[in-house]
């Protein structure tokens, strides 16, 4: 399988290019974010516990995203692979990702790190901010997610670095240019 993880800080650009990689790879998408948001629509209570932390710009309890994982997981059981975006986000999630795939006997292939100047990210988020109706996308939680990122997420490529996953891409310039450089990545490793 094909298991790539998409990371980068909010509004790196990891569900766009996410769109463009599982069409050229015929990839399944599981994006954390994408799954929570249909909780809160949905009014489920898992959505009612998320709505408050992502509205605060802060990362859900771990426990919360890998128990949702584990149910989302087995249903793309018949993929070629995942990609997955926005997850993990903690050391933690790392690790219980780590042996959810080993336990389906597979693994990540690769992890891709969108690198992407803060100022940019903050004109991404706020220009989308004005018609996306994200409960997050003003200035004041993205704020928040950026520290929580700079915190708690960025010490994640460390870990892939360990683990032998981690490739850096420069993911300023046109939404094409990034997703070549990533297709060069994944080509050489599939
Ligand atoms: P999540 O939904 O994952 O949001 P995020 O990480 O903050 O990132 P975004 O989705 O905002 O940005 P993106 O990197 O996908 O960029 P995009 O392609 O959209 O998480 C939201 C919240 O849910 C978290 O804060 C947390 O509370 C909770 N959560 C989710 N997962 C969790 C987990 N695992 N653990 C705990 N909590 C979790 O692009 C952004 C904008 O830029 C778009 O408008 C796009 O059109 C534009 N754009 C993209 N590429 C370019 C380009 N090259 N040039 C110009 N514009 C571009
Ligand atoms: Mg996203």
């Amino acid at each position: 399988m094909l298991n790539i993880v998409i990371f980068g800080a909010p509004g790196s650009g990891k569900g766009t290019q996410s769109e463009l990689i599982i069409k050229e790879y015929d990839l399944a998408h599981i994006s954390t974010g994408d799954v929570l948001r249909a909780e809160i629509k949905n009014g489920t209570e898992l959505g009612k516990t998320a709505a408050a932390y992502i509205e605060k710009g802060q990362l859900v309890p771990d426990q919360l995203i890998i128990d949702m994982l584990a149910g989302v997981l087995d249903s793309k059981k018949e993929a070629k692979g995942v990609i997955f975006d926005g997850f993990p986000r903690t050391i933690p999630q790392a690790e219980a990702l780590k042996v959810m795939l080993n336990e389906r006997g597979t693994d990540i292939t690769v992890m891709l790190s969108l690198e992407v100047e803060e100022e940019e990210l903050i004109n991404r988020l706020l220009e989308r901010g004005k018609v996306s109706g994200r409960s997050d996308d003003n200035l004041e939680t993205i704020q928040s997610r950026l520290v929580e990122y700079r915190e708690k997420t960025a010490p994640l490529a460390d870990y892939y670095i360990q683990e032998g996953k981690y490739v850096a891409i420069k993911g300023m310039g046109t939404i094409d240019e990034i997703f070549a450089s990533i297709k060069e990545v994944i080509d050489a490793r599939k």
